[in-house]
């Protein structure tokens, strides 16, 4: 019980998930891994995402962890039933099927773009999901892989990311009293939601922005409470940050998406 939970992404996207994670649960301990080397993972193919996915998952079973998370969108869509597989019984959570789950509470008519990495959108896992739990709701993918450099950069608002914004979903923007227009945008990379005030200025107020972090939390809360491995009440939680590159970029583009100041020295380079 004790036992920290581990959590893992190609970079420092996934720290919007470890935000949600320590607000939701702050008996728990973490060890987050970025596998900033090797990032990013939304280009490369479902063959290699799978094999970096293991390899990073490795990492973090080796430090005793009670619960992966896969906090990557491009390595749940490709890599999670294996990685279920192979670290049977550890308990293996991604991000997609969260990001579903509150794709479809938060849209009103069934009708959901998705955006994310190249290999997210060309896997079509966010739409098998969506379907299982709204058959009748149409989704649109659309892969948005410069966002990523964006949001890296701090570039969240204002003039450069609404531009680009524009030029990828553009045509997405809801046409008044047009009821085939979306109602929702779920924001289907980690890197993402730091992006919200870009992507809210151009969809506007009639597009629902969801992400998978508050969800994705809710469910390590469920699967912890079912399978008994909850961290005792009144335990200190604690993060341990691991990259396999550049802890000082880490700890400087990191700090934007955790929302916590980072020292370079709080992060160890760990090698794969
Ligand atoms: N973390 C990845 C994701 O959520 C985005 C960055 C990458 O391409 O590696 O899909």
């Amino acid at each position: 019980m004790s036992a920290p939970i581990g959590v893992f992404d190609s970079g420092v996207g996934g720290l919007t998930v470890l935000a949600a994670l320590r607000a939701h649960l702050p008996h728990e301990s973490f060890v987050y891994l970025g596998d900033t080397a090797r990032l990013p993972y939304g280009t490369k193919s479902p063959h290699t995402v799978s094999r970096y996915a293991q390899q990073a998952a490795q990492v973090l079973v080796d430090r005793g962890v009670k619960l992966l998370v896969i906090a990557c969108n491009t390595a749940s869509a490709v890599a999670l039933d294996d990685l279920r597989q192979h670290l049977s019984p550890l308990p293996v959570v991604g991000v997609v099927e969260p990001g579903a789950a509150a794709a479809c509470e938060a849209s009103s008519h069934g009708r959901i773009a998705v955006i994310g990495t190249e290999s997210t959108i060309r896997g079509r896992a966010y739409e098998r999901a969506i379907a299982r739990r709204r058959p009748e709701a149409s989704v649109v993918g659309r892969p948005c892989p410069l966002f990523v450099a964006l949001a890296e950069e701090g570039w969240c608002e204002g003039p450069i990311p609404e531009a680009v914004a524009q030029r990828y979903l553009g045509d997405l923007r809801p046409v008044p009293n047009d009821p085939a227009s979306i109602d929702c945008l779920v924001l289907g990379c980690t890197h993402f939601p730091v992006l919200r005030p870009a992507l809210a200025a151009v969809m506007g107020p009639g597009v629902a922005l969801v992400d998978s972090a508050e969800t994705t939390a809710a469910a390590v809360a469920h699967a912890l409470e079912g399978s008994d491995l909850a961290a005792p009440v009144g335990a200190t939680g604690s993060v341990t940050l691991l990259a396999t590159d550049g802890p000082e970029r880490f700890a400087r583009v990191g700090s934007g998406f955790l929302g916590l100041e980072l020292s370079p020295d709080a992060v160890s380079l760990v090698d794969l």
